[in-house]
């Protein structure tokens, strides 16, 4: 039975998630299992390591890491205000609306510029975006982000997109996407060509918009991607980044496409993509759904050779991207992909009478010990309705143990699927599962350490 059957025979429950929020429930787990599979393989062959920052942090980390008039901090953050004295100063702290301030504020806290160059991280985890919710745009959502911290090379920015590439290769969505890819220059290009944005809209200020006309003010570059009529117009004849662009910038892009070349990465240049967060320099890339373009992407990511200084460290550069895991997962789903899981059961166990009860618990718990998947009703219900519940479970095989059974010292064997049952010796019973459900089927893990004994200091 699906979840949605379920819904529509109850009642209106009384509580429900948040607005924008959503429960992950077990059919969606399998897809994210799968999706951070890929990304933890793919990441520890190209030796990223794992960081988990903080779910909140200083509110101060996120506005001036990715800007104070970007629309994640001027709309989007998630205000936290506990009830400790220093949370009351309401807002002091919110929830990350994405990983990578966090983790740059960590490179710097735990002195990361001494290690070896690039340090390279990843990170799965919430985020969180005060946002009016729509479909692919939630309140809580899922990134999984890797970064490339302390080195700056083209190379660099084309082993991650190809790292990237390969991820979603791997869960088989690669083929509905398409890499936008860009550069908007150093921090003085930009500089340079906001004042010319400015210039150029002097004594047009009139025909804009309300909200454009104060983003005029503070973030003129947010004027171009504006989804006002008039002011798109107004756009068409505005000066373009793309004559901004000082001679390095130019080289590292070429450089950079030569790279994605020689690995195989197909992109499509596109000189009108700035992507919405202020710490980007140089390199931004997008991967955009083929079908319907820019909404919704699926990931995004650039260089950001200025936010480790904007947040107090040493000038150091970094390269790293992002991907939206609700939305990627709705990309696998669209295009078919079945997400394996191991949540199959493979043997109900049902018993009648105190003495098969106890039994069945020892058998249950040997069973799972040897990694077969188990329940068993160890309720008082009849052996009828026991089995109609080994039927729900979709249970492989059912064993059996009446009062007979017990004094017989058998056990009744079920093949489910088949219908046929046989009465077997109850020693012996496991390995006679395991045999008919194969070795290789079995849930077993070992938990593999390099364990040195302890020293003495
Ligand atoms: P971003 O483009 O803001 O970049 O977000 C990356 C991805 O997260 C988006 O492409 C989208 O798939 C997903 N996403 C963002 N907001 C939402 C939302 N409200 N609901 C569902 N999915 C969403 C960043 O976050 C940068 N930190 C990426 C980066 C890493 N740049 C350098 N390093």
């Amino acid at each position: 039975m699906t979840t949605g059957t379920l819904i529509s025979r109850m009642a209106e429950p009384q509580f429900r998630t948040p607005k924008g929020t959503h429960d992950v429930l077990p059919e969606e787990q399998r897809y994210m299992t799968y999706i951070k599979k890929a990304v933890r393989h793919r990441a520890r062959q190209a030796g990223y390591k794992r960081i988990d920052p903080p779910i909140f942090e200083y509110r101060s980390i996120f506005e001036r890491g990715i800007g104070e008039h970007t629309d994640i901090v001027e709309k989007e953050l998630f205000a936290v205000s506990g009830k400790s004295a220093e949370a009351d100063k309401a807002g002091t702290f919110a929830l990350r609306p994405e990983f990578t301030a966090g983790i740059c504020r960590a490179y710097i806290e735990h002195g990361m510029q001494q290690l070896p160059q690039p340090v390279e991280f990843f990170a799965i985890g919430p985020c969180f975006r005060h946002d009016r919710p729509q479909k692919g745009r939630y309140r809580q959502f899922h990134q999984f982000d890797l970064e490339v911290i302390g080195l700056k090379d083209p190379s660099l920015d084309a082993q991650l997109i190809h790292v990237i590439t390969n991820i979603f290769a791997d869960i088989r969505i690669l083929d509905r996407l398409t890499l936008q890819i860009n550069n908007i220059g150093t921090a003085e290009n930009r500089k340079a060509y906001v004042q010319a944005i400015k210039d150029f809209f002097v004594g047009k200020e009139r025909q804009l918009p309300e909200l454009d006309r104060s983003r005029l003010e503070t973030n003129p570059l947010r004027l171009l991607d504006s989804k006002e009529e008039d002011t798109q117009i107004l756009v068409k004849n505005a000066p373009k980044l793309e004559q901004f662009l000082d001679e390095e910038s130019r080289q590292f892009h070429a450089t950079l496409l030569e790279y994605l070349d020689a690995l195989g990465v197909s992109y499509v240049p596109n000189p009108g993509l700035v992507r919405g967060l202020d710490y980007y320099t140089q390199t931004v890339f997008e991967f955009w759904d083929s079908n319907t373009g820019a909404q919704n992407a699926v990931g995004g990511g650039g260089r950001y050779d200025g936010l480790i200084e904007l947040l107090g460290g040493k000038p150091t550069p970094g390269v790293g991207f992002a991907g939206g895991m609700e939305r990627i997962m709705w990309h696998m789903k669209e295009a078919g992909v079945q997400a394996p899981h191991k949540d199959q059961m493979d043997v109900f166990v049902a018993q009648l009478g105190p003495e098969a009860k106890k039994t069945c618990l020892r058998l249950i718990a040997d069973l799972r010990e040897k990694g077969v998947h188990s329940v068993g009703a160890l309720g008082e219900a009849s052996l009828k309705s026991q089995m109609r519940l080994a039927d729900k479970f979709e249970a492989k095989f059912a064993l059996l143990l009446g009062k007979m059974e017990v004094k017989r010292e058998t056990i009744i064997l079920r093949d489910m699927k088949a219908g046929k049952q046989q009465e077997v010796p109850f020693a012996g019973i496991i390995e006679k599962v395991i045999e008919l459900l194969g070795e290789k089927n079995l849930d077993t893990y070992t938990l593999r350490d390099q364990f040195v004994g302890p020293t003495d200091d």
